[in-house]
């Protein structure tokens, strides 16, 4: 059975509710799934502003976020960050940089990983974001598996390298189908590949 981990960060929710389709969609294909959320580094006043920022923080908080120990457990990874300015989330990249130790003992590469993301506009960099997660990955060693246009689905969300979703400026608690049709197909195909790797 592969061992998936989805590891994300989320401000205002988008990226949690992502993270849990995903998850969802892993265990039906048959994976052990951890989702594990990576943990907010601003002071809560700084967004208390921020209705859904405070809301997914609070929602969180308590529940276990990522560790290092998270991917060495994995045989694949699907990681998940809002774009901020075209490229991957503080958050994230923080907890990316706190893993040169295990890719120093190579306990990173081998593994099969993809991601999403979401934006308020439409493409707003979603590509610049999986991408510049994807250089990362490719430092680990990682065997990086993007949907490309493997399913009809992705001729409707359009979107090879990753799964992503166009959020808008009021905050949404429920995707589009084509969204979730991505999320879905990401996750069938990472886990099949990586079922298929260590067969
Ligand atoms: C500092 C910052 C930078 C952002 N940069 C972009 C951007 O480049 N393009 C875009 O469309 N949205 C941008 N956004 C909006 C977020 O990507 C969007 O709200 C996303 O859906 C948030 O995901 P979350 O709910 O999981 O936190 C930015 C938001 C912040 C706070």
């Amino acid at each position: 059975m592969t061992k998936l981990a989805v590891i994300y960060y989320s401000a205002t929710g988008h990226g949690t509710a992502m993270a849990n389709r995903v998850a969802a969609a892993a265990e039906a294909a048959g994976a052990e799934v951890r989702v594990r959320h990576v943990a907010e580094t601003r002071d809560p006043e700084s967004f208390a502003q921020n209705a859904a920022w405070t809301a997914n923080y609070e929602a969180t908080k308590d529940l276990p976020s990522a560790t290092g120990d998270d991917i060495v457990w994995a045989d694949a990874v699907i990681f998940g960050s809002p774009t901020r300015f075209g490229s991957v989330a503080s958050q994230l990249r923080s907890f990316l940089d706190s893993l040169g130790g295990l890719w120093s003992e190579g306990k990173l590469s081998d593994k099969v990983y993809a991601g999403f993301t979401s934006t308020n506009t439409e493409h707003g960099g979603q590509e610049t974001t999986l991408l510049t997660l994807y250089v990362t990955l490719i430092h680990f060693g990682g065997i990086i598996v993007p949907p490309g246009y493997t399913d009809a689905v992705k001729f409707v969300d359009g979107n090879p390298y990753g799964a992503s979703l166009t959020a808008g400026h009021d905050n949404i608690s429920e995707f589009d189908d084509a969204t979730n049709d991505a999320l879905d197909h990401l996750a069938r195909r990472v886990v099949s590949v990586a079922d298929r790797l260590g067969s």
